[in-house]
């Protein structure tokens, strides 16, 4: 029986919240194209256990233990859980959320815990129980935590439900031992979010004559708003971890499809195309592939090699069997390139217990399973020269010899200060000459620089150099639309990213969509670049959250380039005067400063006009106008910016309606600090 709880269900005030957000959202409609988001509302909370009462509240033993209420300790009021007689880690109190929790709704979870007075330090952890057809899965919500017995510490973290269920509880255990605990202070919460806008372009409209645009999905991207952002703008979806290998076949001969085909299945269901992600890889393939059936490592003896490529055909020809043509590209293999070896190619196990073979077995039985699949080869940092030409020459190679490699697979986990725009350029431009497709596959731009900086909240200017950045990228791909069969992004929106743990944790915001799908300047940045700076403030930041999507192996670092600088991003400032102004006409000086440690030989300055404004003459530079863009490049005498330096131009412009200064001031299309 469900013991009482002290707090309902506050279901009448988020209604409340949730109408006044769309009043919010219909009457700003009005004044830009774009609805800005309307921000949280306060946490509506759905349950509260504080055991003021003196009883349990709904919480339970998950094993033989004993709960009771205690007043030994309490975090606020006099009244606490005390669990004890515990005999395993994994026991500790445990309340049943079925009634509270839905689908696709992101639930912020937090409760005290303090361990029993007299027991050492320790580390505590909140979890969620799933159970579906007699079986249980977990999913960490808050991982181990120091504890004590001196003070109360909270466990908080955001948690989305993705599975359909007949049972779900939270519960409190410890990483190791049987020490007793108290908690106190349970609080299950979700913030109304503002509803999916529809007043903004759909994306797969907007790059409808360029190349089809996709995002990498987990079952949460499948349910509630999330579906409706996924449909409204993509094309294509790539099952970000359903389609591994330690995904579909964990152990040897027993296959799971469960998550590969909820998604492929939503994806056929509307109307979207699927990558399929990935056949071959050195990450998330279970250690049996490469073990003999008594556990010894294989070798490279022709009887080993020859299991292994055995292995492989049986995995290839299953899992690509199974979608037949609902997966029209397969990332055959994944991250094949080592460019530190002198041949280029990765040491994997794969490699070294059978060279290339296992390449050239795994396309030959794609293609034969599925002829019309494109076939490709998928990896990171190819714009890295060294990297890109020792793929180009593999690839050259594996085609030489009949093996059926259609296309290459740039991921592109890139960062809003690298790479350059040129050297991606290069990167698409390498292929060309081989005649094989390409497509951006795993596109995120993370908004760090390095491995030591975390903001709780992305900052704003981090935030328009990012849009820069997808602009200038978006319309490089724009270009090369004829190599580029599609592009598609490591995800939907920033609620949900890996980068949230990788290559350290903390809170990433890379996507498109905010943490509560609110377009972001990012978005502008390809839609319509004139909008980046008219784009409201981000949503705060919420907690990074561990869902089920995300607990899979970590990927090793090394993805972000040893080239990535160290340094912030204010590589120039620029200070924009109107020193005079007549009906008709006005007098401007734009001064740069080169704050960054690079000198700018042959520098290029961009802005963009807001209000129609033109350029009639400019002195101390040469003047281009390209509409609303202007791009000033240098005089003779002034050609080189050094690090430190100052540049002034100056000119004479027209304007009618209105002169509010320009934005979007690049150097060398990297960002400037106005002011
Ligand atoms: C990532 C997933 O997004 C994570 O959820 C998982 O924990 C690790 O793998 N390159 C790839 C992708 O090819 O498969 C990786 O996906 C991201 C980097």
């Amino acid at each position: 029986m469900r013991a009482p709880r002290t707090r309902r269900r506050r279901t009448l005030p988020a209604l409340l919240a949730l109408a006044a957000l769309a009043t919010t959202a219909a009457v700003t409609a009005v004044v830009p194209l774009t609805t800005p988001p309307a921000h949280a509302a306060d946490p509506v909370v759905v349950r509260e256990a504080t055991f003021e009462d003196g009883t349990t509240q709904g919480f339970r033993a998950r094993g033989g233990e004993t709960v009771a209420v205690s007043t030994a300790t309490a975090h606020g009021g006099t009244h606490s859980l005390l669990v004890s007689g515990r005999t395993a880690s994994w026991q500790g109190p445990a309340v049943d959320l079925l009634d509270e929790m839905t689908k696709g709704t992101r639930y912020t979870l937090s409760v005290r815990v303090r361990l029993a007075a007299g027991q050492s330090p320790g580390q505590a952890r909140l979890s969620v129980q799933r159970d579906a057809d007699g079986s249980s899965a977990y999913d960490q919500v808050v991982g181990d935590t120091a504890v004590t017995a001196d003070a109360w510490t909270q466990l908080t973290g955001t948690y989305v439900l993705a599975h359909d269920v007949d049972g779900l509880s939270a519960y409190v255990e410890t990483a190791s031992g049987t020490a007793d605990l108290h908690i106190d202070d349970f609080v299950l919460s979700y913030r109304p979010t503002p509803p999916v806008q529809t007043d903004i372009p759909a994306l797969r409209e907007v790059l409808a004559d360029d190349f089809p645009i996709g995002a990498a999905v987990g079952n949460r991207q499948l349910v509630g708003d999330q579906a409706t952002l996924l449909t409204r703008h993509f094309d294509t979806v790539t099952p970000g971890n359903a389609l591994k290998w330690d995904a579909t076949q964990p152990t040897e001969g027993s296959f799971r499809w469960t998550d590969a085909d909820t998604q492929v299945g939503f994806a056929v269901d509307h109307g979207l195309a699927v990558r399929g992600h990935t056949l071959v890889w050195h990450q998330q393939t279970p250690a049996w592939v490469f073990t003999d059936t008594d556990g010894t490592p294989l070798t490279a003896d022709p009887a080993d090699k020859a299991l292994l490529l055995d292995r492989l055909e049986t995995h290839v020809r299953t899992v690509v069997s199974r979608y037949g043509d609902r997966i029209g590209v397969w990332d055959v293999a994944n991250e094949v390139i080592d460019e530190n070896q002198a041949d280029g190619l990765r040491r994997s196990r794969w490699y070294e217990i059978s060279g290339l073979d296992y390449l050239r077995t795994a396309f030959r039985v794609a293609r034969e399973v599925a002829p019309t699949a494109k076939l490709y080869l998928n990896d990171y940092n190819t714009n890295v020269p060294a990297k890109r030409d020792k793929l180009r020459n593999l690839v050259g190679q594996l085609r030489a010899e009949g093996v059926p490699v259609d296309g290459v697979g740039h991921q592109m986990h890139v960062n809003v200060q690298w790479p350059s725009v040129a050297e991606t350029e290069a990167m698409l431009q390498a292929f060309v000459p081989l005649g094989v497709e390409q497509q951006i596959t795993e596109m995120d731009v993370s908004i760090y620089t390095n491995e030591a900086e975390s903001f709780p909240t992305p900052p704003a200017d981090r935030l328009r150099t990012q849009a820069y950045r997808y602009r200038d990228l978006f319309d490089l791909y724009r270009r090369y639309a004829d190599e580029l069969t599609s592009v598609t992004l490591w995800g939907l929106a920033d609620d949900d990213t890996w980068l949230d743990t990788f290559p350290v944790a903390r809170k990433d915001a890379p996507l498109l969509f905010d943490t509560e799908l609110q377009a972001k300047p990012a978005y502008w940045g390809i839609v319509d670049p004139t909008r980046i700076d008219a784009t409201p403030s981000p949503s705060p930041t919420v907690t990074p959250s561990v869902t089920p999507s995300q607990t899979g192996s970590p990927y090793p670092t090394g993805n972000t380039p040893s080239s990535t600088p160290t340094s912030g991003l204010d590589t120039c400032r620029v200070t924009y005067t109107v020193t005079n102004q007549w009906p008709g006409g006005f007098q401007a000086t734009v001064r740069i400063t080169n704050t960054g440690v690079q000198a700018h030989p042959g520098w290029s300055l961009r802005w963009f006009f807001r209000d129609g404004q033109r350029v009639a003459q400019l002195w101390n530079g040469s003047v281009r106008q390209d509409g609303d863009m202007v791009t000033v490049t240098p005089a003779s005498w002034n050609a080189n910016l050094p690090a430190g330096g100052t540049v002034e131009v100056g000119f004479l412009g027209s304007w009618s309606s209105a002169n509010n200064p320009p934005i979007g001031f690049t150097l060398d299309r990297l960002p400037c600090v106005v002011g």
